[in-house]
C-alpha cells in the first residue's frame, strides 16, 4: 500500500518547504500538518518540543504515510534523534521520519568563500547546537556562528514581515550575528519561517553576504535520498495530490497558508490526541 509523504511543521513555515518539495517532486503525494495550535516551538523545551513532534509523526503513521519529512529546524533539532533511535523500533521499523539539518549541513559549507557562515534560527535550534555539531563533520574547518532570533517567527505568523516594525529585529539580530564575527560571508535562515523575512533581512546585509534558504536543499537531498532508497520509493504514492491539516482553526490556516505556500489551499482540522 502506497501513501503520502507526511510533511510536518509547528506552524506554517514547513510549508516553504513543502512548496520546493511540490516543485522538484510534483509527481509525489503529500500530507501536511501544522501543529498551529501550540505553536511556536523555538521556545519551548527539549521534552515539551520531543513529545509534540512525536504525537505528529504518530499521527501520520495513523494516516498511512511511511516517510515523514520533520519540515521544522527545532522539531529536527529536539526531536528527531530521539525518534529515529528510539521510537521507530516500536513505531515501524519499515518507516523513515527525515529531518532539514543534515541535508542543509552536508552543502552550507560549499556556499562561503571565507569560510564563515552564519547561523539564524529560533531558540531552540541555537541552543541544542545541532548545526555547528553537524557542520563539523562535513566541513571540520568551517567557523560557525549562530545567532537566536526569538521575535522572528511572532512577527511571521503576525503578518508583520513586511512591515516596517519588523525592521527594529531584522537589524538588531543580524548586528548580533555580525559582532561576533565581520567575516561571515554566508548566512542560513535555519527556521523554516523565515524565508518570508528574506527580502527584508537582504536590505540589512552587506552585499558580499549569500542568504541561504533551505527549500531547495531538502528538496534536492528528498530526491536523492528516494532514488537510492527504491524501497521508500515504492511506498509513497504518486498522484500529484495535496492535503492540508492544521490543530488550529481550519479557516485562518488558508488564510495565511496561501502566502507561505504561494497558492490557494484547502484545509482540515485534526486533533493529534
Ligand atoms: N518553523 C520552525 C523551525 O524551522 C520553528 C517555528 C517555531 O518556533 O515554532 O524552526
Amino acid at each position: 500500500m502506497s501513501a503520502p509523504i507526511g510533511v510536518f511543521d509547528s506552524g506554517y513555515g514547513g510549508l516553504t518547504i513543502l512548496k520546493e518539495l511540490k516543485k522538484q517532486l510534483p509527481q509525489y503525494d503529500y500530507i501536511y500538518l501544522g501543529d498551529n495550535a501550540r505553536a511556536p516551538y523555538g521556545t519551548r523545551s527539549f521534552e515539551t518540543v520531543y513529545e509534540y513532534t512525536l504525537e505528529a509523526v504518530k499521527w501520520f503513521f495513523d494516516q498511512g504515510c511511511s516517510l515523514v519529512i520533520l519540515a521544522c529546524n527545532t522539531a529536527s533539532a529536539k526531536a528527531l534523534r530521539n525518534i529515529q533511535q528510539k521510537d521507530l523500533a516500536q513505531l515501524g521499523t519499515d518507516k523513515r521520519v527525515l529531518g532539514v539539518i543534515r541535508p542543509t549541513t552536508e552543502v552550507l559549507g560549499n556556499f562561503s568563500v571565507t569560510n564563515n557562515v552564519g547561523i539564524m534560527g529560533t531558540a531552540g535550534t541555537v541552543n541544542s547546537d545541532s548545526y555547528p555539531k553537524e557542520l563539523a563533520k562535513f566541513f571540520p574547518s568551517l567557523h560557525v556562528y549562530q545567532q537566536a532570533c526569538p521575535m522572528w517567527v511572532p512577527l511571521i505568523e503576525n503578518g508583520e514581515y513586511d512591515k516596517p516594525g519588523a525592521d527594529y529585529f531584522v537589524q538588531e539580530y543580524i548586528d548580533l550575528l555580525f559582532k561576533q564575527s565581520k567575516d561571515i560571508d554566508t548566512i542560513l535562515l535555519a527556521c523554516t519561517h523565515y524565508p518570508l523575512l528574506a527580502a527584508k533581512i537582504k536590505s540589512f546585509l552587506p552585499n558580499n553576504v549569500t542568504l541561504v534558504t533551505q527549500g531547495h536543499i531538502v528538496a534536492q537531498s528528498l530526491a536523492q535520498y528516494l532514488q537510492n532508497h527504491p524501497e521508500m520509493d515504492q511506498k509513497c504514492s504518486k498522484t500529484g495530490a495535496m492535503a492540508f491539516y492544521t490543530t488550529d482553526n481550519a479557516l485562518a490556516f488558508e488564510k495565511q497558508a496561501s502566502i507561505f505556500f504561494g497558492q490557494k489551499i484547502e484545509a482540515n482540522h485534526t486533533d493529534l490526541v
